[in-house]
Formats: structure tokens, sequence, C-alpha cells
């Protein structure tokens, strides 16, 4: 691997292996998403605990401190809305890769949308990003997104996924959790998984729980937002989530640090 691609590489995926992506891209097809309005005010408590920050350029620009930021994963792929949502598979690449020099991002994001009907262009898109940015060593995440057909996320679909998504080149995939099957998904993608949360779910438990089990079944750690930021108490949230997968806690101990940050006790 060129020296490029280790280092930005290693900018997002920590020594350890592992890695933790807290994304506030949401509003590039949802709108002032919920806890979301402000996205500087947002990440601003919670950024001491990620790894990187996953977003687009309009929001890099006029919410965050270039002074005082994280290694910045780029949203490039967009141009759909919630107001279509029978069109959200149709995105097309926003962002130049000149852009994306300039705003020194460490990698671009941009997602695909298998067995879409738009799956063909999504994955030309990943394709021809991928031919670009390897010229300048910006490694390429892509996301196996399903739009609003969130009843996709089982293993045999996001197998099929993760593993396009590498053979067309990305160096790191992000996909969903599912309890059954997840470690078939892993083994079958060459490429580092995260995976990503979804809607906010029931308790936190569930969240470390997942979290855990994608740990122990291969993934590299997570990109996740809504159950990180939609919480009441996020920095609670990131700090246990960071524990599981940088300290191997188990979920029982995430619950715990939880608890304890929530009561103002650390
Ligand atoms: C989709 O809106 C974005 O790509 C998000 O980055 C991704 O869905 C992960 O965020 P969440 O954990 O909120 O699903």
């Amino acid at each position: 691997m060129d020296w490029g691609m280790k280092n930005r590489l290693s900018q997002l995926i920590q020594s350890d292996g592992r890695a933790l992506f807290l994304p506030i891209d949401h509003g590039y097809f949802q709108g002032p998403t919920r806890k979301l309005e402000e996205p500087g005010k947002t990440i601003e408590p919670l950024l001491p605990y990620a790894d990187a920050i996953m977003l687009t350029r309009g929001v890099l620009r006029s919410c965050v401190d270039p002074i005082k930021t994280k290694p910045i994963i780029l949203r490039v792929s967009g141009g759909t809305s919630m107001a279509r949502k029978e069109e959200l598979s149709h995105e097309g690449i926003t962002t130049s890769v000149r852009e994306v020099i300039r705003l020194n991002a460490s990698a671009v994001s941009l997602s695909i949308f298998v067995g879409s009907e738009h799956e063909h262009e999504s994955l030309l898109n990943l394709s021809n990003l991928v031919n670009e940015c390897e010229e300048y060593d910006i490694p390429v995440m892509a996301v196996t997104a399903v739009g609003a057909e969130l009843e996709k996320r089982e293993a045999r679909y996001l197998a099929l996924c993760c593993r396009i998504a590498a053979e067309l080149g990305a160096r790191v995939v992000k996909t969903y959790y599912c309890k059954e099957g997840f470690e078939k998904v892993v083994r079958g993608c060459p490429v580092p998984v995260v995976i990503a949360g979804g809607p906010k779910v029931e308790s936190e438990l569930d969240v470390f729980e997942f979290v855990h089990d994608g740990i122990q079944k291969g993934a590299i750690g997570v990109n996740l937002g809504r159950n990180i930021w939609q919480s009441d108490y996020p920095v609670a949230m990131i700090r246990a989530i960071r524990a599981i997968i940088h300290e191997n806690a188990t979920p029982k101990e995430a619950q715990e640090l939880f608890s304890s940050i929530k009561k103002g006790k650390q």
C-alpha cells in the first residue's frame, strides 16, 4: 500500500485495528434531522470520543471548526431527498476530488443501492470514484444503502452488497448489522467492515449488544449516528460505545459505564 493511502487509513482505523466513526451526513437527503438541526452544536461534546466524522462539504464548511476537528470522511454522493422516497437510490456524485483534497478529507464515502432500480448507476459511481480517488491515495468507503426499504437488512443481501463494494475497490465498507449470519457478511468481504446503526432502537442496551456482537463477528467498529446523538445522553452513549470498540467492554460493562456517566459520576 502506498504511503498516502496507508497514512489516511491510519487516521481512520486506530492502531488497535478498530474505529469509531460518527456520521452527521443525514441532512443530505433527510433535511434537518431530529437533534441534528445544528450539527456543529450536536458534535461538539462528542468529538473527543470519535475517531473520525462523516459529513458533507456544506456542513463541514459551515459548522465545523477547521482547527478543532477530527479526520474527515466526506460524503460525496447525493442528489435525492425524502420528498421523493421512491427515488432515493438515484444518487450521483456531488463533490469533485479536487474539492475533497482542498478540504483535506481523509476519505470519501458514497452509497450504493444493490437491487434497486439504480443499482447499475450507483455501482458505476463507486467504480469511477475509486478510479479517481486511488490516483491521490484517498480511500473510498462504500455505504450499502437500502433507502426506505429497511427490511432488506438480512445477511444474504448484506453479504452480496459488501462483497460487490469491495470487489469494485472500496477500501472500507459500511453496512448494517443483522442478528443472524453477520459473521458471513464480514467473512465474505475482504476489506474492513463498519456497522451503521439505522433508526434509533428501543434501549441503550440494545445498541451495546448489537455493536458488541458485530465486533465479535469481525466488524472493526461502527459508523453510528442517530443511536448516539438522538440519545438524551449522547456523551454517555458515545463513551460506552467507545469502550466496547477500543477497550473490549461487554454490553453489561458498557451499560454500567453509560449509567455512571449519565449520573455525572464520571
Ligand atoms: C445515512 O443517512 C448516512 O449514510 C448515515 O451516515 C448512516 O446511515 C449511519 O448513520 P445512522 O447510524 O444514523 O444510521
